[in-house]
């Protein structure tokens, strides 16, 4: 492993926002975990950075991960068992097993980032989550210097959570993930415009590819490109809230968006409630900008950089928007981004 001092972050952070890394190294398999040749530091593994805002510069050891690899494990009458090394990206995942006609991914197609990171927020996008598609995986884990394999059950995947953001942050290194695919696919198309996208892409016979193209269809045309305009998608996690409490905002605000959880609490739409606010009263959030820093025009929950924006700037007008939304609808957001 060969380590890089006072290294330039800004290409590994989809923010694009300036940040530098005392220490940077990759690695590309288990092994080098062992022994690492600087100890006594902090240490953050990255993926592809798409979900991480640098507020400051990492004073320690950034590690990113390029574990590559795809292997069909084992198949039984209904499902195929697929591996997937840590550092292979998400979307080019997701198309080889459309093309191998393998059913579950679909509609998870375009979200950036990698294999490894898609466990710890168990990603999620147009009625699916990665826990519907999950069998296991292998971390190394840092203290006890081993290979570890955690079941779905040893996960506790939740909405946007799993144990790897609470119990074991920072002490595990995900390796690979494995999951479990059908080979005759069900369909998911119930979930918002995805059936109206179908159709207007007129499709006739309906399957996994075409359901992937409806995705990366609607996508496109709301969330901005990375690659154009820095961001990590959504910046905040929608809120869910107790239904009298959901009750008693929406007879004040008749136009509030609510999801009714199984639990029978309410998730909100937090780009809506984050478009109602604003800097001032009579202003949205929504399209505001200032400096390089910015809410996204077409959807108030992603944060942008317009250029040269720092990480701080960005959580500065986080922190606004959050007081904001606080303050008229006393609902507290929480952010998705790994704040460093
Ligand atoms: P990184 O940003 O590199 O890392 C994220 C976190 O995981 C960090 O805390 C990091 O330390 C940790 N980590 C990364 N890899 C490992 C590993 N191997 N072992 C241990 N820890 C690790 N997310 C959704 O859920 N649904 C969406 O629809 C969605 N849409 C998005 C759209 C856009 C335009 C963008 C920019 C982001 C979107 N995201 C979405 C968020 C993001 O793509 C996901 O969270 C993705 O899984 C992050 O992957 P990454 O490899 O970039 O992770
Ligand atoms: N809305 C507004 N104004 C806005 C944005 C949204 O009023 O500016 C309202 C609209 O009523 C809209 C509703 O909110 O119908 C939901 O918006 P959208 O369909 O865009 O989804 P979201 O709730 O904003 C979530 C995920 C996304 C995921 C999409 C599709 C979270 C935090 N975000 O966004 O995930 O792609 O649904 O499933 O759960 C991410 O996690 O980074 C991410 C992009």
């Amino acid at each position: 492993m060969t380590i890089h001092e006072n290294t330039s972050l800004i290409h590994i952070n989809t923010f694009q926002v300036p940040a530098k890394a005392r220490y940077f190294s990759t690695f590309s398999d288990a092994a080098e975990l062992e022994n690492l040749p600087v100890n006594n530091v902090p240490l953050l593994i990255v993926g592809g950075g798409s979900n991480i805002l640098f507020t400051k510069d990492f004073d320690g050891l950034v590690l990113k991960n390029e574990i590559r690899g795809i292997e069909e494990l084992h198949e039984d009458p209904e499902y195929v068992y697929v591996r997937a090394g840590a550092g292979e990206n998400w979307h080019s995942f997701v198309l080889y097993c459309l093309e191998k006609g393998w059913g579950g991914l679909e509609n998870l197609s375009l979200i950036p980032g990698n294999v490894g990171a898609a466990p710890i927020q168990n990603i999620g996008a147009y009625g699916v989550e990665l826990e519907d598609l999950f069998w296991d995986l292998e971390a190394f884990d840092l203290t006890q210097k081993k290979i570890r394999t955690f079941t779905k059950t040893d996960c506790e995947f939740n909405y946007r959570d799993s144990i790897f953001k609470n119990r074991y942050k920072g002490q595990l290194v995900i390796l690979n993930v494995t999951f479990r695919l059908r080979k005759k696919p069900v369909f998911h198309t119930s979930y918002g415009i995805i059936q109206q996208e179908l159709d207007n892409m007129g499709i006739r016979e309906l399957g996994i590819k075409a359901i992937s193209q409806a995705v990366i269809n609607i996508r496109s045309r709301k969330l901005p490109d990375p690659a154009k305009i820095g961001n990590a998608g959504s910046f905040f996690k929608n809120p869910s809230v107790r239904k009298d409490f959901y009750d008693s905002l929406q007879i004040k605000n008749p136009g509030i968006v609510g999801y009714p959880n199984l639990n029978g609490s309410v998730k909100l739409a937090a780009g809506w409630l984050i478009e109602q606010c604003g800097p001032e009263s009579s202003v949205s959030w929504k399209g505001y900008r200032i400096g390089d820093a910015g809410c996204h025009p077409n959807q108030a929950l992603v944060l942008v950089n317009y250029g040269s924006a720092t990480g701080a700037q960005v959580y500065e007008l986080s922190e606004k928007i959050k007081k904001s939304v606080k303050d008229r609808f006393n609902v507290d957001l929480e952010r998705e981004v790994n704040i460093i």
